[in-house]
C-alpha cells in the first residue's frame, strides 16, 4: 500500500501531541512512515552532530551506516545543499552510500528546527527503482515541518 499522507500526518500529530523531544519525535516519525508504505524499505534520520557531519538517529529497517560526512552520499548532498534529493537510480548517483545492496532509489529531505536550523536529514530508501516523486517530497516536508519545527 502507498501512504495516505493526510491520514499519516494526522496520526503523527496525534501521537506526538505535546512532545518536544527531538529523539522521541524522530522515532515516532520513522516508525509511522516506515509502516505506512510498501515502497519504504529503510526509513530514518541522520542528525547533524558537527558542522560537516551526520550521525545516525532513529530508524526502521536494516542497519544503517553510523556516520556520513557532508561531502559523501545522498544524505551528505542534502545536508550540504539544504535541498531535497530525489534519486530515481542510486547506481547513477555519484558517491551513493549503499547500506543495503537491494536499494534502487532514495529520497532525502532536510529537517529544520523552528529557527530554521538544519538539525537532521530524513532518508527513505526503496528497493523499487524510481519510487519517489514531488508529491512525496511535499507531503514528507509538511510532516517534518509540523513535527520537528514546532
Ligand atoms: N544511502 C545513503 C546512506 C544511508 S543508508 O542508505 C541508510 C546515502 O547515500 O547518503
Amino acid at each position: 500500500m502507498q501512504a495516505d499522507y493526510l491520514d499519516l500526518a494526522a496520526r503523527i500529530a496525534s501521537l506526538t501531541d505535546g512532545e518536544d523531544d527531538a529523539v522521541a519525535l524522530m522515532a515516532t516519525v520513522a516508525c509511522e512512515l516506515h509502516h505506512s508504505d510498501d515502497r519504504f524499505d529503510w526509513t530514518g534520520f541522520y542528525r547533524v552532530v558537527a558542522p560537516d557531519l551526520l550521525k545516525i538517529g532513529p530508524y526502521q529497517g536494516g542497519h544503517g551506516c553510523l556516520v556520513i560526512p557532508f561531502d559523501r552520499g545522498v544524505c551528505g548532498a542534502c545536508a550540504r545543499t539544504g535541498e531535497v534529493q530525489i534519486v530515481p537510480d542510486v547506481d547513477a548517483f555519484p558517491g551513493h552510500i549503499a547500506c543495503a545492496s537491494s536499494t534502487r532509489s532514495e529520497i532525502v529531505l532536510p529537517v529544520r528546527d523552528r529557527r530554521g536550523a538544519l538539525i537532521a536529514v530524513l532518508d527513505i530508501d526503496s528497493d523499487r527503482p524510481d519510487a519517489f516523486g514531488e508529491t512525496d517530497a511535499e507531503a514528507l516536508a509538511a510532516i517534518l515541518s509540523a513535527t520537528l519545527a514546532r
